[in-house]
């Protein structure tokens, strides 16, 4: 079954031209995939028909908030996905902070994509259920919308490292089971074009978010190929 897969290119590009190759490169295979590039060149991909994402929003609806976007202004750009709560932002935000954030993204029709996942250490202490039910308790309090889960453990984010094939799909399983909707759940941490024959097998996944080797489009485009059968 085809997959999906999200890259979330956090700020890994940073001129005008790095962009534009980017784009250059990968247009054969925007049907295929759903990016996430930084808010400063989130028109660059939408005045070429990719499907975006934005990888954080506000909390706030509008107003006197320096440095942060709205759900708002990103649906009226054209954005169709939003990425909450990722680790690299998690450890600024306070505890309900990731719930609000949802419910304006779901206000404005986005289409939320919520990270999950725990840390080395609760990984070490088999306590990953418990971590990601308590996240997901948290952030989704008061919230019936369906959204996407990515689970990914911040031990496996830019590491190399990525937890067995068995292991990710106990989680997955794991997750889906306090839903009571078919939720698409994706894995994210390491995956690259080394690891993903393995990590398709995994009969369960939706699909998945990379982070660094989506940033070379030819390594992505190897990831999709294998993917997409
Ligand atoms: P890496 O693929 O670089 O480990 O990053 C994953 C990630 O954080 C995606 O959101």
């Amino acid at each position: 079954m085809k997959k999906l897969i999200f890259v979330n290119l956090k700020m890994y590009l940073n001129t005008i031209e790095d962009i534009q190759n980017y784009i250059d490169n990968l247009k054969n295979e925007k049907d295929k995939i759903v990016i996430f590039p930084s808010n400063i060149y989130l028109y660059e991909f939408i005045k070429q028909n990719f499907q975006i994402g934005i990888q954080n929003i506000s909390s706030y609806p509008k107003g006197a908030h320096t440095g942060c976007t709205s759900a708002l202004s990103a649906k009226d750009l054209g954005v169709k996905y939003a990425l909450i709560g990722h680790s690299e932002l998690r450890e600024y935000e306070k505890k309900d902070t990731i719930n609000q954030k949802i419910k304006q993204a779901l206000n404005n029709n986005l289409k939320v994509v919520l990270c999950i996942g725990e840390n080395l250490e609760h990984y070490n202490q088999n306590k990953t259920k418990e971590i990601i039910k308590k996240q997901i308790e948290i952030a989704l309090e008061n919230i019936k919308e369906q959204i996407i889960i990515s689970y990914e453990p911040v031990w496996a984010i830019g590491t190399g490292l990525t937890p067995k094939k068995e292991e990710i799909k106990d989680i997955i399983d794991y997750i889906k089971s306090l839903f009571n909707y078919k939720i698409k759940v994706l894995y994210g941490g390491s995956v690259s074009d080394k690891n993903i024959n393995k990590l398709n097998q995994i009969s369960n996944i939706d699909g998945f978010l990379i982070g660094s080797a989506g940033v070379n489009p030819n390594t992505l485009k190897k990831i999709i190929e294998v993917t997409q059968k």
